[in-house]
């Protein structure tokens, strides 16, 4: 980052002294008052509860413009990578900088080939789980029981420990997924084959049977690949930030991605696919379309409580270019397993019409975010709406790990410790029980 040629003067109408505060420049974006000292100098905090006007550091990773509806990763438009990319080279973006060359992309690919086997002991986690299990609750207990199986990996200060970690938890997470599957089918567990592709892999380990192995659909794979890289990384969101926070403390990278499991399960962040598909499917029960008119009155009904899933973004105040991505999928996979009549994707595609067209949605510019089609596709895939969070989960772990890696490899970082206004009870004497 660089200093502006110009700066911040705080001034109170109470007389204190007036204060200066140097101004920061990205590359692109926002540029940013460095409020650092602000407390020395004047005592006080700034109060931004839900950071809608906090940069929490700098990055070189992703950089979404809310306004144009763009995403970059490493400076790649979403669309490109989309396009011309698989997951794993993406990946490769995401951990180094930069898209590997043909040579590197055959090493890296054989890295995570190499780790996609769990430890043998994992399976007796999952048996202490109830079959009916959400599989984001099993997820975020086997996420973080992997830190006791990689001692030889686990501090985060060690750089050849967060790369093979980065690579591990990259490698593992689809067996994790397809795992938390089986034990809910009462399948069992179908152990990767290196000769797979990652997408393809994960596709056979969910669905193959002992009786019947699986045979990769490659249209089915590529749209798999696709939902991967289109959740891989988004700044600093909600789950993000969370595993930032959580590997400020020097704890091992499992467990802070573990962290970020639990937080992403939420229904406002990647929780909401699955919300998304469940509300769908609640409109069609009621009589599908002819019922939009009336749920969207609901929506727009402050008391209702009921939000319009998969719709709205803090960041995006235009259309999400992964929902564009998302739709395009959606009309390729429908087509190819002749599906394209339906019913839930004719509902979304007419409640996206009604939404983009109402003034409540306009005025608040509100538009279909990543979780509005993906679950209408992995659904189609065969994918258990239960699960869709799981694989959001398995995606956006290398984003996970790449901002946690830059975090730790910047000499300024310092453990995250916000502060507060405090408006609870100032200081009293504790009174004998008798007299409470
Ligand atoms: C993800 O941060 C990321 O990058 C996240 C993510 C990623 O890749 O990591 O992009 C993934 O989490 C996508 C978002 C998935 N969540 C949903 O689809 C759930 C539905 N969306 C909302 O809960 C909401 O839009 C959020 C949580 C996504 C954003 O909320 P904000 O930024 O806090 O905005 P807000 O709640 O203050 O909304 C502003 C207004 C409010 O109305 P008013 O108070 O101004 O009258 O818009 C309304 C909200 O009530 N609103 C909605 C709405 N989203 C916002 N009204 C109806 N339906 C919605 N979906």
């Amino acid at each position: 980052m660089k200093l502006a040629d110009y700066k911040a003067t705080l001034s109170f109408s109470n007389g204190s002294p007036a204060v200066d505060m140097p101004i920061y420049q990205g590359n692109i974006g926002p540029d940013v008052i460095d409020i650092r000292k602000l407390y020395a100098q004047t005592g006080k905090f700034t109060y931004d509860p839900g950071f809608l006007s906090t940069a929490a550091c700098q990055s070189t990773i992703t950089y979404i413009d809310g306004d144009k509806g763009e995403l970059l990763y490493r400076g790649y438009p979403i669309e490109q990578l989309a396009t011309n990319c698989d997951f794993l080279e993406t990946c490769h973006l995401l951990l180094y900088g930069d898209l590997p060359n043909a040579a590197q992309k055959v090493d890296f690919t054989s890295r995570v080939t190499n780790h996609t086997m769990v430890n043998e002991q994992m399976q007796f986690f999952l048996r202490g789980f109830r079959r009916d299990a959400h599989p984001m609750a099993i997820m975020t207990g086997l996420v973080g029981a992997l830190s006791a199986f990689y001692h030889d990996s686990t501090d985060v200060h060690n750089a050849e420990h967060r790369d093979i970690s980065a690579i591990r938890l990259i490698a593992k997470m689809p067996t994790l997924v397809a795992m938390a599957y089986k034990y809910s089918v009462g399948q069992p567990f179908i152990y990767p084959k290196n000769d797979l592709s990652y997408a393809g892999n994960f596709m056979r380990m969910m669905f193959a049977t002992p009786c019947e192995d699986y045979k990769v659909n490659e249209v089915i794979e590529r749209a798999m690949d696709r939902i991967f890289i289109l959740h891989a990384d988004h700044e600093q969101n909600a789950s993000t930030s969370t595993v930032r926070l959580c590997g400020s403390s020097g704890t091992n990278p499992f467990a802070a991605i573990a962290a970020g499991v639990a937080c992403l399960w939420g229904p406002a962040h990647g929780g909401a696919n699955e919300a998304c598909l469940e509300m769908l499917e609640d409109i069609q029960r009621m009589g599908g379309v002819s019922k939009v008119g009336e749920f969207m009155e609901k929506v727009k009904d402050k008391n209702s409580g009921v939000k319009l899933m998969g719709f709205g973004h803090r960041v995006y105040k235009n259309y999400d270019p992964r929902a564009k991505l998302m739709q395009e999928t959606c009309n390729e996979v429908l087509t190819a397993l002749g599906l394209e009549n339906d019913p839930l994707f004719k509902l979304a595609k007419e409640l996206e019409k009604i939404a983009l067209e109402d003034d409540y949605f306009v005025q608040r510019k509100l538009y279909p975010n990543v979780d509005f089609y993906s679950g209408i596709v992995q659904r189609a895939i065969g994918i258990p709406v239960k699960l869709f969070t799981g694989i959001f989960a398995l995606a956006r772990t290398v984003g996970w790990i790449a901002q946690l890696n830059e975090m730790i490899g910047d000499p300024e970082y310092k453990i995250g410790r916000p502060r507060q206004l405090f408006t609870g009870s100032v200081k009293r004497d504790v009174m004998p029980i008798a007299k409470r």
